[in-house]
């Protein structure tokens, strides 16, 4: 459930549509598929098995499984990971904050009334005055600090079990409500017939990105859970598992919103700003839009929430480990440096665009390219298929393949796009 909580984000609802709305659809849609398949999914285990093998937070599993002399250089993974999930944290409180900023507006009244124009305008005024934005942003990381300090984060990691599937039932109410929608043929169109003129080497850079961003890969998250799981847990079920509803709830987010992008007249090549300016429209038509609003942005404000703290928390542990301070020293910290990065990528969209480039397009890929060359060709093979296996206990059979994956097919793939990305190839 905790990796599920982790990976269930505004990844899911907020990036991957409009990802999809700048790719041109389908054909994003089926690369992002075989992505998650061929590259997400070994690299989520390649990040348990050395979590599990490490037993720790990112910089100290990696210091811990690279011991002797001459392997010291593959502890970059660990420190890869905690630049990549500062950078990428920065930028998630500040769309954590825009949430919290709709959240407020549907209490306060809903977008009963308001013309898409209006919508429009009314979020774009508030993301432009940056004074707003910071101090929506700075609000999120004192409820996450709150969070972490308190020790309670297990506890809110729990409320995944009742907010994942509300949530998923929201989302397919407003899918329900799409079919509705005059644009619906249009959007069902767009979604589903690819049209393969309009990939480029973007669109599998973008779809790659967010294979890593949507099921938190090369942010240290997995390898610090893998160290918290049982060693009995089978891991191959799990965490299929936990990449296909993740996938799910990306899918039914996009059934949900482009309808609504078409029939409203808005573009869905918009950007960032996408669903923060579609869906206060379809609350704004729909019978009861006021109470449904307040309890959608809830529980994407919790999503969010789950996420961020899950984040929060490795750094806060990182902190402490890296420079021996108390949980509460390093909680602040953390928290002061978040403010003041958050501030800056709320401050400005170039910063804002280039951190979420920069970690999406070259780090996660790279940090991940590390990873599965470490786990397939470095790491001890004998204990790598007993961490796998629970010491032969399941997935016997899955392991040649998955290890095929991880030392063949995920690195080469990864490389193929990123070098293409970089006009090498
Ligand atoms: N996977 C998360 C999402 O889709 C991204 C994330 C992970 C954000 C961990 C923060 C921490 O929203």
């Amino acid at each position: 459930m905790a990796v599920v909580g982790s990976a269930v984000g505004l990844g899911n609802i907020w990036r991957f549509p409009f990802l999809v709305g700048e790719n041109g659809g389908a054909a994003f849609i089926i690369i992002y598929f075989a992505l998650v398949l061929l590259v997400g999914i070994p690299l989520i285990l390649s990040e348990f098995i050395i979590g599990r093998g490490g037993e720790g937070a990112p910089i100290r599993s990696m210091a811990r499984l690279t011991p002797k002399r001459g392997t010291k250089g593959w502890r970059t993974i660990g420190y890869l990971s905690v630049l990549i999930g500062t950078m990428l944290l920065s930028f998630y409180f500040v769309v954590s904050g825009w949430v919290l900023k709709l959240l407020t507006d549907s209490i306060s009244g809903g977008f009963e009334g308001m013309s898409p124009t209006e919508i429009t305008q009314n979020f774009t005024t508030f993301k432009d005055s940056t004074w707003h934005s910071i101090a929506y942003s700075t609000a999120f990381v004192a409820i996450c600090a709150l969070i972490v300090s308190r020790g309670i984060k297990r506890g809110v990691e729990r409320w995944n079990k009742i907010l994942i599937p509300s949530l998923v039932g929201m989302l397919i109410l407003l899918c329900l409500n799409s079919t509705t929608l005059s644009g619906w043929g249009e959007a069902t169109d767009f979604l589903f017939s690819p049209d393969w003129s309009k990939v480029t080497v973007q669109t599998f850079i973008d779809a790659l990105g967010q294979v890593f961003f949507t099921l938190s890969i090369s942010m240290g998250v997995m390898i610090t859970y893998g160290s918290y799981t049982k060693k009995s847990e089978n891991m191959l079920s799990s965490k299929v598992l936990s990449s296909v509803i993740d996938t799910s709830v990306a899918i039914i987010a996009g059934v949900a919103i482009f309808p609504a992008v078409f029939t409203y007249g808005l573009e869905p090549s918009e950007g960032p700003e996408l669903v923060f300016i579609t869906i206060p429209n379809i609350f704004a038509q729909m019978p009861l839009g006021w109470p449904l609003a307040i309890a959608f942005f809830t529980m994407l404000s919790i999503a969010a929430l789950t996420s961020a703290i899950s984040l929060m928390e490795l750094l806060v542990t990182t902190a402490m480990e890296q420079f021996n301070l108390t949980r509460r020293r390093a909680n602040i910290a953390i928290s002061i440096m978040m403010v003041a990065l958050a501030a800056l990528c709320a401050s400005s969209s170039a910063i804002f665009n280039l951190f979420d480039s920069l970690t999406a397009k070259i780090l996660m890929p790279l940090c991940g390219l590390i990873t599965a060359i470490f786990v397939g060709w470095i790491f001890d093979r004998v204990r790598a298929k007993s961490i796998f296996t629970s010491d032969g206990m399941h997935s016997k059979r899955a392991y040649p393949i998955t290890l095929f994956l991880i030392r063949f097919i995920a690195p080469v793939a990864i490389s193929i796009i990123f070098l293409s990305g970089l006009g090498l190839i």
